[in-house]
């Protein structure tokens, strides 16, 4: 049987092709909007975006800030070719592959990180959530944006995309996510709503 991780290489394998999509990015852009708005001091800082995808947002930001530093890690190689491809020239950004529950790098090493739209899909998402706090520098922030099932209409949209394309994909109520957050040694958790299916958890 496949894990989630396995599916996760398969599924983004085959979005690649469509994920920069007029249609997707309608839905994505104004989610990048949000988490960007909390990115206003990243002069001189170093950023890390676990499940970066095709790095729509990594690139913007780093266009924006060319003094900070800025990695993108992703397990599907084809949303890292399509990254690759669409950074061109810009020198202060790397996209790699990792995993989210093994990232290659160092402790205490960003500023910030960010874990957008992606978190549902990890396979052991404790672990991760140990590796975001393990390479964040005390007093760093990462800025967790995923779904949440505790209003209906959450539940409904969530359910709805698991029917269509993702089946495999686990999602919690705001309780159950807090406390695997505070486990993995994060302190300060706050929560911001962004419409009934997603918040962002800004974590330190
Ligand atoms: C819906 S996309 C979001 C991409 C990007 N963050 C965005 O908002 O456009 C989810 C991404 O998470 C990646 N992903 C899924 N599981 C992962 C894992 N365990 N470790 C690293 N990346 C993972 C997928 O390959 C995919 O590119």
């Amino acid at each position: 049987m496949k894990t989630r991780t396995q599916k996760s290489i398969q599924l983004f394998n085959f979005w690649s092709s469509v994920y920069d999509s007029p249609l997707s990015r309608w839905f994505f852009e104004h989610y990048y909007n949000k988490v960007e708005s909390h990115l206003t001091d990243l002069a001189h800082k170093h950023l890390l975006s676990v499940g970066c995808g095709t790095g729509t947002l990594e690139i913007r930001l780093a266009k924006r800030f060319p003094t900070a530093t800025i990695v993108g890690v992703d397990l599907s190689e084809k949303m890292l070719q399509r990254a690759n491809t669409k950074k061109g020239e810009l020198t202060n950004i790397i996209f790699s592959r990792a995993v989210s529950e093994e990232l290659d790098l160092y402790d205490n090493q960003f500023d910030y990180s960010v874990c957008i739209h992606s978190f549902h899909h990890y396979q052991d998402q404790l672990a991760s959530l140990k590796e975001f706090a393990r390479v964040l520098r005390p007093g760093g922030t990462l800025f967790l944006l995923d779904g949440l099932k505790d209003e209906w209409l959450g539940r409904v949209h969530l359910k709805m995309n698991m029917l269509l394309y993702e089946p495999d994909v686990l999602y919690h109520k705001k309780k159950k996510l807090t406390t695997m957050l505070k486990q993995a040694g994060f302190n300060r958790i706050d929560i911001e709503r962004l419409d009934p299916v997603y918040s962002i958890f800004i974590c330190q």
